[in-house]
């Protein structure tokens, strides 16, 4: 096992940040089994759950983390048994027809092939990158979200994707079968042109005609507005496209650089003043909730660029003003995410996404030459 290495001596708070994490893990893991934590917390705790979500991923994929940054075998033992969960869901088509298939498979199998190096997990890998790309849509060119294929109403891709296409690049790099890759990046060509607006905030979901293919409207699904920008939506594309860079092979033109760049500064120039977001960037001040989980994305987007100074000020801002290591009953790693402001679901309380980014920016910090399990 490559274990992670402090090769460049890691500030203490990294190390007691990533310790306690660690230490929270293992009683967590007592409690879910071979279950896993629901989506978000309530009042600082997880439900137990069967692998049924689209945020399974984040808890085996935490858990692999520790495994590669303790080296201690129980937490690869336990994510060896949700290895084997996800298989199954696989075999099941359990509650698998939406497009987060690369949220769940990237971090637990993909993580778990790259680790153990066992043969038998790259099939499986590959068959949940079938999965994804069966959800193709040719008029359009784009995977559809959620629903039922084909349906008017869910015609539509949404900016969380870019975080499934590495699935599909990984596929065709473990397949040699380019048509994985190809109709990633034909999705993702269409979310950056569709996506982002002219003053650089983007929607949260896109809409295509059905029966024309050609790009109709932008709309959002969990942000304040149509016309706002969701907080955990332009974090999903400072991740991304980074991400898409370095894995698909292709890197950012200069003109993807310079949009990317602008992305970035909305994000920048719509937090208030303590640096943690809201969970919608049209609020700058007040009593609105903050969502803590879209600056650890953030952060991690940051390391992808190799900002380190940048991500370890959010890391500082996310350490200061959300860890909970303030509430030794959390069951989460760190407080105040939004999971659906308008459903009242997951608001100002910990999410597994939240806690898993905030581990993996730790742990790229850590590790610089560690490679996260996108
Ligand atoms: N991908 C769903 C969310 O960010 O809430």
């Amino acid at each position: 096992m490559e274990k992670l290495v402090d090769r460049k001596q890691a500030p203490d708070w990294v190390k007691s940040e990533l310790d306690r994490i660690c230490s929270i893990l293992e009683k967590n893991m007592i409690r879910f089994k071979t279950n896993f934590p629901s989506a978000c917390a309530t009042n600082g705790k997880y439900r137990i759950k069967k692998n049924d979500d689209w945020t399974n991923g984040f808890w085996t994929g935490m858990l692999w983390m520790a495994y590669e940054y303790t080296g201690k075998e129980t937490f690869k033992e336990l994510a060896y048994e949700n290895l084997k969960s996800f298989e199954k869901r696989l075999e099941e088509h359990f509650i698998l027809d939406h497009h987060d298939i690369g949220f769940l498979y990237s971090l637990s199998v993909g993580a778990g092939y790259r680790i153990l190096k066992e043969e038998h997990w790259k099939d499986v890998l590959l068959r949940a990158a079938d999965v994804l790309v069966s959800r193709f849509q040719e008029r359009g060119g784009f995977i559809q979200a959620w629903g039922k294929m084909g349906e008017e109403k869910e015609y539509r891709l949404i900016i969380d994707s870019l975080l499934n296409l590495p699935l599909l690049y990984r596929a065709s790099e473990l397949s040699h079968d380019p048509s994985y890759k190809e109709k990633a990046e034909i999705h993702y060509q269409n979310v950056i042109k569709n996506i982002v607006r002219e003053d650089y905030s983007t929607y949260h979901t896109f809409y295509f005609n059905k029966e024309t293919g050609l790009p109709d409207h932008g709309a959002t699904h969990q942000g304040f507005s149509d016309q706002s920008c969701w907080a955990r939506g332009q974090a999903w594309a400072i991740l991304g496209m980074p991400l898409h860079a370095r894995i698909s092979g292709e890197g950012m033109s200069k003109e993807e650089r310079e949009l990317y760049e602008k992305i970035v500064e909305y994000f920048e120039t719509h937090l208030p003043v303590d640096k943690m977001p809201y969970w919608d960037l049209i609020f700058m001040d007040g009593d609105q909730p903050r969502d803590s989980s879209a600056l650890a994305i953030v952060a991690c987007g940051m390391l992808e660029m190799k900002n380190e100074k940048r991500a370890k000020e959010m890391l500082l801002t996310l350490k200061e003003l959300a860890s909970s290591k303030v509430d030794p009953q959390s069951e989460g790693l760190l407080l105040h995410g939004v999971y659906a402001y308008a459903e009242g679901k997951g608001v100002d309380e910990p999410n597994l996404w939240g806690d898993y980014f905030y581990m993996e920016a730790l742990c790229r910090i850590y590790d610089p030459e560690w490679e996260p399990y996108w």
